[in-house]
């Protein structure tokens, strides 16, 4: 398993059912029995925000709290990170003070050059290229939700709207898995023509079709409402995003509306039984509307939400690495800290 979880495409298939097993078992045991596995217990989690958040800070926080460990929060002006102090620098210190590190970065490239000089484990909180902790608890909602008599691998997903990160990170986690991905989206704003404005661009339809000769799963981008007949999952986002530019002429809500909201109409054109799903937060009116989020048998944003902490408990128990065990290193140590602290009066037994 690599050592930081940068990017969707990260993981292979097997690591990331992994992670969805190891979720469900500790989501079981904490939210059925009551009783937090102490798999982080004196760990500490670095949290830098340079976005704001609500999901994925407090997920991380109360995951590390869950599992007995602690997070540290830094947002934007609170540590030594952008002014005269390098990310290099900033990752090499970090790195050595707390155990494993999340970063939300303005840009993609910060958060992989903290995981490169960092020898602590960096977890993307989202950049603009990609937003991988929130597609594990997509694909822990979808494994919770599966349509009677299909696995994941038999099942459709289509994303309505605009190539956002999370968009583009649904496309690898979904051709990763082996299902049929669909982008409804204007041209301008499809995974294949810029829609997601990242530096050093890479061809990302590439990277979801390689990963579909190893799967059996299939890409489908369109402005043709036909491509999202017989999807089980309905997946959209904001149509202006954290990362989105100004953009002179047209506005987006004459680009996108109305063809691209979810409304129920669309949700039944697709398939009766299909299921509602969005990151969050929701422009409701826009991208969405009340009817379909708040349906209680159709919308599943609210248990996808949720699963962002169950999910990050697992990414951060998988990644976090655990202390060596040495009993007699252990009861020297004790002996030299007894005979240290005595020179102050105290005893460690104090
Ligand atoms: N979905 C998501 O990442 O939400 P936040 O921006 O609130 O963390």
């Amino acid at each position: 398993m690599v050592k930081d979880y940068l990017d969707t495409n990260d993981f292979t298939k097997e690591e990331l059912l992994d992670m969805v097993d190891l979720a469900m078992a500790m989501k079981k045991s904490i939210k059925e029995a009551g009783t937090y596995p102490q798999l982080l217990k004196n760990k500490t989690l670095g949290m830098i925000f340079q976005q704001v958040s609500t999901r994925t800070r407090i997920s991380f926080e109360t995951a590390m709290t869950d599992l007995g460990g602690h997070a540290q929060f830094y947002g934007p002006g609170t540590i030594q990170l952008g002014g005269h102090e390098s990310i290099e620098d900033t990752a090499r210190v970090m790195g050595s003070l707390v155990d494993i590190m999340m970063a939300r970065v303005d840009r993609h490239k910060d958060v992989v050059n903290l995981a490169k000089y960092s020898a602590a484990p960096v977890i993307n909180g989202m950049s603009e290229y990609n937003h991988p902790t929130q597609e594990l608890g997509d694909l822990l909602t979808m494994m919770e939700n599966l349509p009677e008599g299909k696995k994941i691998e038999d099942c459709k997903l289509a994303f309505i709207g605009d190539a956002t990160q999370v968009c583009v990170s649904l496309m690898f986690i979904a051709s990763k898995m082996g299902m049929d991905f669909v982008q409804f989206g204007p041209k301008g704003h499809q995974i294949t023509d810029g829609g997601l404005q990242v530096e050093n661009k890479v061809d990302l339809l590439a990277i979801g079709k390689a990963n579909c000769e190893v799967s059996g799963g299939t890409i489908t981008i369109s402005d043709d409402i036909e491509c999202i007949k017989g999807a089980d999952f309905i997946y959209t986002d904001v149509w202006y995003g954290l990362y989105d530019e100004e953009v002179e002429g047209a506005s987006y809500m004459d680009i996108f509306y109305p063809k691209y909201q979810v409304t129920m109409d669309m949700m039944n054109f697709a398939n009766p039984n299909s299921k509602f799903m969005h990151c969050l937060p929701a422009t409701r009116g826009e991208e969405v509307v009340d009817e379909v989020m708040d349906d209680p048998e159709r919308s599943l944003c609210w248990v996808e939400a949720e699963n962002r902490k169950h999910s990050i408990r697992a990414i951060l128990a998988a990644l976090c690495p655990q202390s060596p065990v040495n009993e007699a290193v252990a009861a020297e140590a004790a002996r030299e800290i007894d005979a240290a602290l005595a020179k102050f009066g105290k005893t460690a037994r104090a």
